[in-house]
């Protein structure tokens, strides 16, 4: 089952509402671009590579909705998708990255009109394709890591749902118990939106692989006991000096240095910026009202009047990370941005 992929009968793109997840597993179809963009902003698709995927499918959506006759007029329309996509969210790189490669692929071989659209549905498709090919091999790489027995603290989700399929933390806790390791993932709640209490305790129990629920605040103490062996997670964006991820990943590496327990980062090299450094990058604000309010019926969480900062991200840095997992192999501190692209 794949997060995300384009349905070719009615020429949509079609992904798993994760919103709507661990009560309902409902496919929802993105039919134009307004429908895409909602769908990012409001994480019924999240996680830096199936965003990747997403930006991919909704400019080659774009070229398929488009009603100009021309070549020059279908790459307007697609720029004009691309631009409103990369709007929708700025911390995670894939997603810009996805809404470029289409571009690009359908201004380099977009001969006539006809081929403009099917390059760019071929582009999204094969990025699709690569990106479940590559989260099996950080899946490899990253296994050789994890013990028999290890307790593994995860936060936020960075499995199948994040990505087209398998997984980059997660998919190196599934590389490892399909090598016959028994494992225990300690899934951080992740407030204020839930994705490790949702999402990453729904897709392991999917799996039947051990999963429990800790609040974000009990990593701490769980490692000054010893439960703790490592801590995984993800990435949206890996800079010269900075690890971008979910809010609460830094909490996590300064607590793990504390408590020499290992820390590391599995993400693809399409998260990886070698260009930009801490305070290019931005941090996305969610609303207020994600903490002002709880539950379904939206109960008052924080007094109106008081003000609110809800930051999706933080940044780790380069020294609290033990190592990174890339498709290309583990690569160990001193952690150089030029080899892991390599
Ligand atoms: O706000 P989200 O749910 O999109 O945040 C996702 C994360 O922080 C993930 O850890 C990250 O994208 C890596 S996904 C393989």
């Amino acid at each position: 089952m794949r997060t995300i992929e384009w349905d070719d009968s009615d020429s949509a793109v079609k992904m798993i509402d994760q919103t709507l997840l661990p009560g309902e597993l409902k496919f929802i179809k993105c039919r134009n671009i307004a429908e895409v963009c909602e769908a990012i902003q409001s994480l019924r698709i999240r996680g830096a590579p199936a965003l990747g995927v997403c930006g991919a499918f909704g400019v080659a959506l774009s070229a398929q909705l488009s009603r100009s006759n021309t070549v020059e007029g279908i790459i307007k329309d697609m720029n004009a998708a691309g631009d409103a996509i990369k709007k929708t969210r700025p911390t995670a790189i894939n997603l810009a990255r996805g809404v470029d490669r289409v571009l690009q692929a359908a201004e380099e071989g977009g001969l006539d009109t006809w081929l403009v659209k099917n390059i760019s549905l071929e582009e999204a498709k094969n990025m699709a394709d690569e990106d479940a090919a590559i989260n099996r091999k950080i899946g490899k790489n990253g296994a050789k890591l994890i013990r028999d027995g290890d307790v593994v603290l995860t936060h936020c989700n960075a499995g199948s749902l994040a990505c087209v399929d398998w997984g980059t933390a997660l998919g190196v806790i599934r590389s490892a118990v399909a090598d016959g390791k028994k494992i225990t993932v300690l899934a951080c709640e992740t407030r204020p939106l839930n994705q490790g209490s949702r999402i990453t305790a729904w897709e392991l129990q999917q799996d039947k692989i051990p999963v429990q629920v800790i609040t974000d605040s009990s990593a701490g103490f769980l490692m000054k006991e010893g439960v703790i062996n490592k801590v995984i997670v993800g990435a949206d964006r890996i800079t010269q000096e900075s690890v971008y991820n979910k809010i609460g990943t830094y909490t996590h590496s300064v607590l793990a240095k504390e408590h020499n327990i290992p820390f590391y980062v599995a993400a693809p090299t399409s998260t990886v910026d070698a260009e930009s450094w801490d305070g290019q990058v931005q941090i996305e604000k969610r609303p207020d009202d994600e903490l002002r309010y709880i539950g379904a019926g939206k109960e008052l969480n924080v007094p109106i009047g008081v003000p609110i900062l809800n930051l999706a991200f933080d940044r780790t840095p380069m020294e609290n990370i033990s190592a990174i997992i890339t498709e290309n192999g583990v690569f160990y501190p001193p952690i150089l941005i030029g080899e892991l692209i390599l």
